[in-house]
């Protein structure tokens, strides 16, 4: 792998790849000593020009725990206020030494600008791009599925059959449109549930069945029903229903999570909007896997930067001592 910038044009054998190297990397972290010498004296930039939790912190502990150097760039308190370009921003990075940029952007298609460029040497990373894409984001949900369906069983495996329900604002996603590539890729069936304002235009075009209904979605018992973020930030109120219309029609109350079945599993991408897209009984309900994509994400994105950085010897550089 040179670049990661999405998951439309992720061959299945990639796919797996990865997340059969992320179930090496997730054996490692149960371990007394979580820290592998794999990366050592490399260097990987987070070069975020929007806000996150997850994602940037994510990537900062994989690239640590792999012994690599890790600078973090926010676009809040930078040169960027002053009129740096995203060209001079990321040379200037590159010319302290990164070997691979880790970047999310405000606008689609920012990632493959800078891996395309000529700009840069690093290998780029799309950490969510506009409404795009979030590739780790869609690679750790499927993690996530396929570690609840096959346990220590898992790897090599893809999700053949599964029934997966993305339910929310689909237009302002980019965890949605990544999923739905990702899952369509692995094998999934994949329904996406949203108000029919928060519908991309090309939907059809998606390798996904559309409803606008939630609870159609759920008597239709899927095996991972997905609540996405309401984006008000990107949103204009004309698109947006109420809040409290989104919360009764395609809210995911404890009615909903009872009617659900006891072998469904709830996922959310976060940051969640409690009480709006998702009651807190489903967030903190048993059935709740946030937590634990959460956790995946750091196996998940220690082996994309694996990947990236290293390519060969795998088993060899995740013994113990290296
Ligand atoms: N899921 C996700 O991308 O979260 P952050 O915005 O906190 O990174």
């Amino acid at each position: 792998m040179r670049h990661l910038l999405d998951t439309q044009t992720l061959s299945r054998a990639d796919a797996i790849q990865i997340l059969d190297v992320a179930e090496d990397m997730a054996d490692t972290q149960l371990r007394e000593v979580r820290k592998l010498p794999t990366l050592r004296g490399k260097t990987v930039v987070n070069l975020f020009f929007e806000d996150s939790t997850r994602t940037r912190i994510s990537f900062e502990a994989a690239a640590k725990r792999l012994s690599a150097d890790v600078i973090n760039f926010s676009a809040k308190g930078s040169s960027v206020s002053k009129g740096e370009s995203l060209q001079d921003t990321a040379q200037t990075l590159q010319a302290m030494g990164a070997d691979a940029v880790v970047i999310r952007h405000g606008a689609s298609g920012a990632p493959r600008t800078l891996a395309s460029s000529g700009w840069i040497t690093a290998g780029v990373v799309n950490a969510g791009d506009g409404t795009h894409e979030h590739p780790t984001q869609a690679l750790l949900d499927a993690f996530t599925m396929r570690k609840r369906r096959f346990g220590a069983d898992s790897r090599g495996r893809d999700l053949d059959g599964m029934r997966v329900t993305i339910v929310g604002d689909v237009l302002h996603s980019r965890v949605a449109r990544s999923n739905v590539w990702l899952l369509a890729t692995l094998g999934a069936e994949v329904t996406l549930v949203a108000p029919p304002t928060l519908v991309p235009q090309d939907v059809s075009l998606w390798p996904a069945t559309i409803l606008y209904n939630l609870d159609e979605a759920i008597e239709r018992r899927p095996d991972a029903l997905m609540m996405l973020r309401i984006q008000l930030e990107r949103m204009n109120a004309a698109y947006f229903p109420t809040e409290r219309e989104y919360s009764r029609r395609w809210g995911l109350d404890p009615l909903r999570l009872e009617a659900l079945g006891s072998d469904s599993i709830v996922m959310h991408p976060g940051p969640m909007n409690r009480g709006l897209e998702i009651s807190a009984a489903a967030a903190d309900s048993a059935r709740s896997t946030v937590l634990e994509q959460v956790t995946h994400g750091v196996s998940v994105r220690m082996a994309v930067l694996y990947l990236l950085l290293s390519g060969s010897e795998h088993e060899a550089n995740t013994a113990p001592n290296g």
